[in-house]
């Protein structure tokens, strides 16, 4: 079987798997904790090198003030309580996205976590916090401009191979396969530029409900697929 190298996860129904249940969608954010434990479990076993997933975006900033708040202190809670198992994992922790954006108590521990983990060797988990696919693409060619300006790179050198090493995804390969949960068919302002040719797989399988026999049926359905990148 073919392992992608880079998956990447649009984790979504936390609030319809609460709503069903009659619970708050705190409760539901909770049980997506517990998948994205489990799923990042499964793509160390299968040697998944890059895990990225959209945890929040900058278009979520518009929810209720208290499901944000829930959002941030779940966030920071599973950033500290996480350290030890990403440890025993290997898992090296990173994050993209306006982290400036962050309250601080959360900034404070996601620095923790990424500085506690850089030297570890297993699975890269790339958070996307406070990220925004267009936002990105900005940020990248201001920080292009400002490259130019100071003459370190000549305008006319710029491809999507230097572009792409002025976005925050710069360290990392595009993504092989991209899994959407509870069957929205959208990208929701998602990993724009990298997603050129990445393989999709939606499932109607709210993300609480999405474990390790999921992530495994999503990479036995990628490996059905013929990756052509506009060739034959
Ligand atoms: C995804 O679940 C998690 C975040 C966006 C933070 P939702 O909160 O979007 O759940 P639904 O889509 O309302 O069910
Ligand atoms: C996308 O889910 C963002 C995250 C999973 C963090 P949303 O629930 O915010 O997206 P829409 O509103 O369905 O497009
Ligand atoms: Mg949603």
């Amino acid at each position: 079987m073919t392992i992608p190298r880079h998956i990447a996860i649009i984790m979504d129904g936390n609030g319809r798997w609460a709503k069903q249940r009659g619970l708050p969608r705190i409760r539901g954010h909770e049980e997506g904790a517990e998948s994205l434990r489990a799923v990042l479990t499964a793509c160390g076993e299968q040697g998944v090198e890059f895990l990225t997933v959209y945890a929040f975006s900058t278009e979520n900033w518009k929810r209720p003030k208290t499901e944000v708040a829930a959002l941030m202190r779940l966030l920071t809670h599973f950033l500290k309580k996480e350290i030890p198992d990403l440890m025993a994992k290997n898992v090296r922790l990173q994050a993209i996205g306006r982290l400036t954006d962050l309250p601080d108590f959360c900034r404070r521990e996601l620095h923790n976590a990424i500085e506690t983990t850089a030297q570890n060797t297993g699975v890269t988990l790339v958070l996307a916090l406070s990220y925004s696919g267009r936002m990105e693409i900005i940020d990248g060619i201001q920080s292009l401009l400002r490259e130019i300006k100071l003459g370190h790179i000549d305008a006319a050198m710029i491809d999507a191979e230097v572009f792409s090493k002025h976005l925050y995804t710069r360290y990392y390969p595009d993504p092989d396969l991209l899994i959407r949960t509870s069957g929205e068919m959208r990208i929701s302002n998602f990993l724009l530029w990298q997603l050129s040719y990445t393989e999709m797989y939606v499932t109607t399988k709210l993300w609480p409900d999405f474990r390790k026999p999921d992530l495994l049926d999503a990479i036995r359905d990628y490996n059905q697929r013929q990756r052509r990148y506009g060739g034959l």
